[in-house]
């Protein structure tokens, strides 16, 4: 039996679209940023011989929500030369399927505790690709802070990989509008813009360009860049959901009016950026400095959100003596 944690990440550079849907390899590259908040701890204890059993919250999953769950078992059984059923419970502490990256944090402790319940000896890079297969965006939560997610050609050159970071200490503020579950999960949403979006090609081609930019911005340690780019990406994201047929729109009268209160908190010099993923909640990204006046600026313009300040966080690990 082991038991491991991790914390959703944010992507600064989106991960929107797949070239193939099995192995989960992106259509482009994206890069993030793990957090400290919501903790999301999986338990997985092998030798079970009723099959796979999981749960999540008390709740036993079924369907492709169980399905997602065996396939990342099946990859590590596969790896380990190992058959044995196991038993999955998880505990979330992050809204579930709100846009505030649970299957990120969820697959990336799913594959560290089932590795270690096999007995397979697994490095980041391998238990990333083995994240990957839950769902993409949890690749990037194997690592600590920033991370790049390098979309590869096929299963084994597709992994995150942490990236160093020598600015400021950044911080994250996340704005919850909505903690209700989306109505089109991520996966679902992603292949009907894929499908159906005139835009699609158009945000593929666009975002392999800004990851470079924002790589070169990290690099540099260029804070205002990475910010910019940030915005950028995130409304070129959510641009390419709106061509989709029939359209795919996250975000609510709320989520704007948060961009807009970035916005103006930029005007009176809080340097500080939005970002919005598959739901209706905004991100905020500014310095660690800056944190208090960014929640007290957004406070202000928009009281009936829930602010919670996040900071760099560590990536999934094993913990010992605690299960979910
Ligand atoms: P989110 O924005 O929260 O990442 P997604 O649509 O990407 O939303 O993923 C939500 C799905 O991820 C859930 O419906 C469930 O299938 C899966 N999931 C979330 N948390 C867990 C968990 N702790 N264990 C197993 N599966 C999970
Ligand atoms: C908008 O990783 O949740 O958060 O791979 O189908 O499980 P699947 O999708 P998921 O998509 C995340 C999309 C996003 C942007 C991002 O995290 O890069
Ligand atoms: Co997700």
């Amino acid at each position: 039996m082991s038991t491991a944690i991790a914390h959703p990440n944010i992507a600064l550079a989106k991960y929107w679209g797949k070239r193939d849907a099995t192995l989960i390899l992106p259509a482009a590259g994206s890069l993030s940023l793990t957090l400290d908040v919501f903790p999301t701890t999986t338990t997985v204890t092998v030798g079970e011989d009723d099959g796979d059993v999981v749960s999540l919250d008390g709740v036993q999953l079924s369907g492709d929500e169980s399905g997602r769950v065996r396939t990342v078992l099946d990859r590590v059984r596969e790896l380990s030369g190992r058959r044995e059923h196991a038993h999955v419970t998880s505990v979330n502490t992050v809204p579930t399927a709100a846009g505030l990256a649970s299957s990120a944090a969820a697959f990336a402790a799913l594959a560290t505790a089932a590795a270690d319940a096999y007995g397979l000896e697994a490095d980041d890079r391998m238990l990333s690709r083995i994240a990957r297969r839950g769902s993409g965006s949890a690749c990037r939560s194997i690592f600590a802070g920033l991370a790049r997610w390098n979309a590869g050609d096929d299963d084994e050159s597709s992994y995150a990989e942490p990236l160093r970071w020598s600015g400021a200490p950044l911080a994250m503020i996340v704005a919850v509008v909505s903690s209700g579950r989306k109505s089109v999960s991520s996966r679902d949403a992603m292949r009907r813009t894929a499908e159906s979006s005139p835009y699609f090609p158009a945000w593929v081609e666009s975002s392999s360009a800004l990851l470079e930019q924002m790589s070169a911005a990290v690099a540099e340690a260029d804070f205002t860049r990475i910010g910019q780019l940030t915005e950028q990406s995130a409304l070129r994201m959510h641009a390419s959901m709106f061509g989709a047929v029939p359209p795919v729109r996250y975000l609510t009268a709320a989520s704007i009016a948060l961009f807009d209160a970035v916005v103006t908190l930029r005007a009176s010099g809080v340097e500080a950026y939005a970002t919005a993923d598959a739901g209706p909640n905004v991100k905020v990204l500014c310095r660690a400095d800056d944190a208090r006046n960014v929640v007290d600026g957004l406070t202000a313009l928009m009281p009936n959100a829930d602010y919670v300040v996040a900071h760099a966080g560590s990536g999934s690990r094993i913990v010992d003596g605690e299960a979910a």
